[in-house]
């Protein structure tokens, strides 16, 4: 259990960590978040989620709690007060605390809130073995690209996953198209190409899959950003999810359709330990791939 959250300018024990009533994270969903990859020491395209957060912050109209940099420094001093180096790192931003009222208040500091939780990325079970998703409708709001905290329609969708011992849901949209996991991107590859759904307002712009679509290209591998059907993802060759936590986690099992050979793709597996040799590699030289929206 970590010991440590910096909660509103301050490193509380985790058990006392509490926010206000009348936070509007907590009575209208009014904030964003990012989560935060650190393995072993080095952070995941930091300066992507970093952007990110900043832009979704912007597309709500709420300042930046404090200046990037002071965030940057948080997130090492909390790593090291609860003495971990692989961890995903949860920044959580609200409009702040207000009396009840929808319409945004006046003159309130935005709420700033950091957590981590220690994370095996070395020894995710469903990484060597692969991992079963299901499909379920896409039931989310129409502004997906800001990686806001209002999260149901994900949770309703991975608890449907849990409950057919899955461990993701991919989402469909009403064109009948992938648009992406409850809490990561999703990809295809049909023996030529890989295939991933075009960002836009439908889905969250992954800063992984930014990077993924990169390393594939280094590669000599073409990524197309076009939607395909699930009758598309049954019969892929390969199939992955990309965020932050899972890096890429191979997808062996799609509703009943085993995908390829039922074992994580080669080629998934290859951009695996590309992209885990960039996170090293990155994070060293502080060269990482930019993120826009
Ligand atoms: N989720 N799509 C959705 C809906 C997500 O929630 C996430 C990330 C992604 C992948 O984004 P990234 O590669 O930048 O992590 C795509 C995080 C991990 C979470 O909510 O825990």
């Amino acid at each position: 259990m970590p010991r440590y959250a910096y909660v509103n300018g301050r490193y509380v024990p985790h058990e006392d960590a509490c926010v206000h009533i009348e936070d509007r994270g907590y009575q209208f969903a009014d904030g964003v978040y990012e989560v935060i990859g650190c393995v072993h020491g080095h952070f995941a395209d930091e300066r992507g989620h970093l952007e990110r957060l900043e832009r979704s912050l912007s597309e709500l109209q709420i300042d930046m709690p404090v200046e990037r940099s002071v965030l940057q420094f948080i997130m090492r001093h909390l790593l090291r007060l609860n003495k971990i180096d692989s961890a995903a790192v949860y920044i959580q931003v609200t409009r702040g605390v207000a009396p009840r009222d929808f319409k945004f208040p006046k003159g309130v500091k935005p709420a700033l809130v950091l957590t981590c939780r220690s994370f095996d990325f070395d020894n995710n079970p469903a990484l060597a073995k692969g991992a079963k998703v299901v499909s379920v409708p896409d039931q989310r709001w129409a502004r997906r690209d800001i990686k806001t905290v209002a999260l149901l329609p994900q949770a309703l969708a991975k608890q449907k996953a849990a409950e057919q011992g899955a461990y993701e849901a991919w989402m469909i949209g009403a064109d009948g198209v992938v648009t992406e996991g409850s809490s990561s991107n999703a990809w295809i590859y049909d023996g030529t190409r890989f295939y991933t759904h075009p960002s836009g307002t439908n889905i969250l712009k992954g800063v992984t899959r930014t990077a993924i679509m990169e390393i594939a290209a280094q590669e000599g591998v073409e990524v197309v950003e076009s939607g395909f059907t699930l009758e598309q993802a049954y019969k892929a060759q390969e199939a992955f999810s990309s965020s932050a936590t899972a890096l890429l986690l191979p997808v062996v099992q799609l509703d009943d359709h085993v995908i390829g050979n039922g074992e994580p793709g080669v080629l998934t597996q290859k951009i695996y330990e590309r992209y885990r040799a960039y996170i090293q590699e990155s994070s060293v030289n502080g060269g990482q791939v930019a993120w826009t929206a």
